[in-house]
């Protein structure tokens, strides 16, 4: 049984539009898989782990091979499991919307705490290997605006895109974009027409 892990952050509940086009989504590879399990990591009901100095220490300690001092290793403790649910996980979803030209900070946070030396990658003397052996990651996202003509300031999917090259994920996205530049019921027809077309 393939298993989806979906990473979300829509504190708009059910008024997100993000949601809508998730469910759709889920809703649509549920009806090609019915064997696809799918669990959510619900960021906006959840308490991460904090990405502070004990947790930086370990990092460098982890990724030099060097030993733990006690606080850090309780601090690696906390971070590991977050990493290996990401890692056993035959697939990724981050469905999140656009704030600021990338993602809200509880993405990046809880990106912070599973991309770790000796778990989603590792450092050898040729460079930086991935280990997620190519395991397919999806951003689901919404944007207000339109960036097929201005990807140089659409941090989102250059962030994305490139933290997946370094991990050795597969990256695609599910957008649907344009939904507040032109009003509501613009980016009403918009989001349906996107729905529509998964
Ligand atoms: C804090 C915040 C920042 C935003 N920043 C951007 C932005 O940089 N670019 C953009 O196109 N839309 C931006 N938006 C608009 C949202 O991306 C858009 O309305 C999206 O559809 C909201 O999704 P949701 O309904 O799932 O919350 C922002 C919205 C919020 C609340």
């Amino acid at each position: 049984m393939a298993r989806l892990l979906v990473v979300s952050f829509l504190p708009k509940g059910p008024l997100s539009r993000t949601r809508r086009l998730l469910d759709a989504w889920l809703a649509k590879r549920r009806a090609g898989e019915p064997a696809l399990a799918v669990d959510e990591v619900d960021l906006v009901h959840t308490e991460l782990p904090p990405v502070d100095g004990p947790v930086a220490l370990a990092k460098g300690a982890v990724a030099a091979g060097s030993h733990l001092a006690p606080t850090q290793q309780r601090a690696w403790e906390a971070i590991t499991p977050w990493a290996e649910e990401f890692l056993a996980a035959d697939e990724v979803a981050i469905a999140a919307p656009m704030w600021n030209f990338s993602l809200p900070y509880p993405v990046k946070h809880y990106l912070d705490v599973v991309v770790q030396p000796g778990l989603l990658f590792r450092y050898t003397e040729q460079g930086s290997h991935g280990l997620c052996a190519g395991k397919p990651l999806t951003l689901v996202t919404t944007r207000g605006n339109v960036y097929a003509d201005l990807p140089q300031v659409n941090f989102q999917t250059a962030y994305l895109r490139w933290l997946c090259e370094f991990i050795d994920c597969r990256y695609s996205e599910i957008v649907a974009e344009g939904l507040d530049v032109r009003g509501p019921e613009a980016g009403e027809k918009i989001l349906s027409e996107v729905i529509a077309r998964l």
